[in-house]
């Protein structure tokens, strides 16, 4: 039985090192195995578990979405406690942590731009997701839920990712004009947001091929490229992502990368008896009970609802794209994608892309 010693000696070491041993709502509480990284909490060899799964969600703007997370404990409890619930978000952005929601029993508290639009499934005991509803575009990031029984808490992560689609924009007064803050405020004109380094990454993945380049929103200036070539970082570097890392975000001007996502409403080309000016096509989209859609709208509609449309039309910047999902002669490039024709003169005529909310 020479094999036992070693592990006597073992258990002997930790005990001589515990750090606190005291009583907590009548129950008998020893930190003998806290910290050996596994997240096991030992009452009296009670632990608490806790476990997000799966760990990463996805939704659309406008959904809602459960994000995953329950504990329990190992052995079961005869009677339940009472526990502390917190829900916390780290924006992708980099921003620092903020909190979500907090619970005590049933009554709970949201925070910021969370404000009465998250709640606590509980379906089953133990059952802490959390539902947020009328996602937004920013909120993507990783979301922390954690229990907190007396002095010890444990918590786990979930990735929320907003399924949408990376578009490069330029406004009418031409390339490189943007400041960081006249970017934001381009693509949120546009129904959309800044696009972050994952999603402008994830649209590369897919395809994005573009030699202009733009804020993200990190505050890095980046552009995709597909096909290596000389003015776009040269033939010698491979297929990626070219950064010129942070701008400073007063100083330098670009174009931008916009994010744009939505599950909710309609974009269509609408049916006219001639051609319209832009004033003429503001109007007639409101007549049809609409507006004249935005650039972030056609481009989710494009994605997300395949719309496909051999016309060019009138958006909100005063710019004429058109949709294609299913290339063919005459309809642009062989590639599915919105086609650009820049700013007409607005008094030039053409058809309109309206967008109904309903
Ligand atoms: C989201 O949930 C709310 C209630 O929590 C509901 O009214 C709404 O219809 C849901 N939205 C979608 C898109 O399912
Ligand atoms: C959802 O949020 C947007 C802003 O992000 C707001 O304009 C809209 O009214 C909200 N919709 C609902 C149903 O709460
Ligand atoms: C996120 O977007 C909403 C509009 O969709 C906006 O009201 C809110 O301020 C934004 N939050 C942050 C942190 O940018
Ligand atoms: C468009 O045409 C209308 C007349 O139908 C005219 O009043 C308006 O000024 C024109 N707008 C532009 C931008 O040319």
């Amino acid at each position: 039985m020479g094999k036992e010693r070693p592990l006597l000696a073992f258990i002997l070491l930790l005990y001589s090192c515990r750090v606190a041993s005291t009583t907590s709502n009548g129950f008998f509480y020893q930190d003998i195995l806290n910290g050996n990284g596994n997240g096991e909490i030992y009452f009296n060899g009670v632990k608490l578990r806790i476990e997000a799964q799966p760990p990463s969600a996805f939704t659309m703007s406008g959904g809602n979405v459960t994000l995953p997370c329950r504990f329990w404990y190992e052995p079961p409890l005869s009677s339940p406690r009472r526990v502390r619930v917190k829900w916390a978000w780290l924006p992708v952005s980099g921003d620092s942590e903020s909190d979500v929601l907090v619970a005590i029993g049933h009554r709970h508290r949201s925070f910021g731009s969370f404000k009465d639009r998250v709640y606590l499934q509980q379906g089953v005991p133990g059952d802490i997701s959390l539902v947020i509803t009328n996602v937004s575009l920013n909120d993507s990031g990783q979301y922390r839920c954690e229990v907190i029984d007396g002095l010890e808490d444990e918590s786990a992560a979930v990735d929320l990712e907003i399924r949408g689609v990376v578009f490069p924009y330029q406004p009418h007064h031409g390339r490189y004009h943007m400041t960081f803050q006249a970017a934001r405020r381009a693509c949120e004109e546009q129904d959309a947001a800044l696009a972050t380094f994952e999603q402008l990454y994830k649209a590369w993945q897919e395809g994005l091929d573009w030699c202009n380049a733009g804020w993200l929103a990190d505050g890095t200036v980046q552009y995709p490229i597909t096909q290596p070539r000389s003015p776009c970082g040269g033939l010698g570097l491979a297929p990626g992502l070219r950064s010129y890392g942070a701008r400073h975000k007063l100083m330098h001007r670009y174009d931008v990368f916009c994010f744009s996502s939505s599950i909710r409403g309609r974009v269509y080309y609408l049916q006219h008896p001639r051609k319209l000016n832009f004033t003429e096509a503001v109007q007639a989209c409101i007549m049809d009970g609409a507006q004249i859609a935005k650039v972030g709208h056609l481009f989710a509609a494009w994605k997300f609802q395949g719309l496909d449309r051999c016309n060019a039309g009138w958006l909100a910047d005063r710019s004429l794209r058109y949709p294609i999902s299913d290339p063919r002669p005459n309809c642009g490039p062989q590639e599915p994608g919105v086609r650009s024709f820049g700013f007409p003169a607005p008094h030039h005529k053409y058809g309109v892309y309206c967008y109904s909310s309903r």
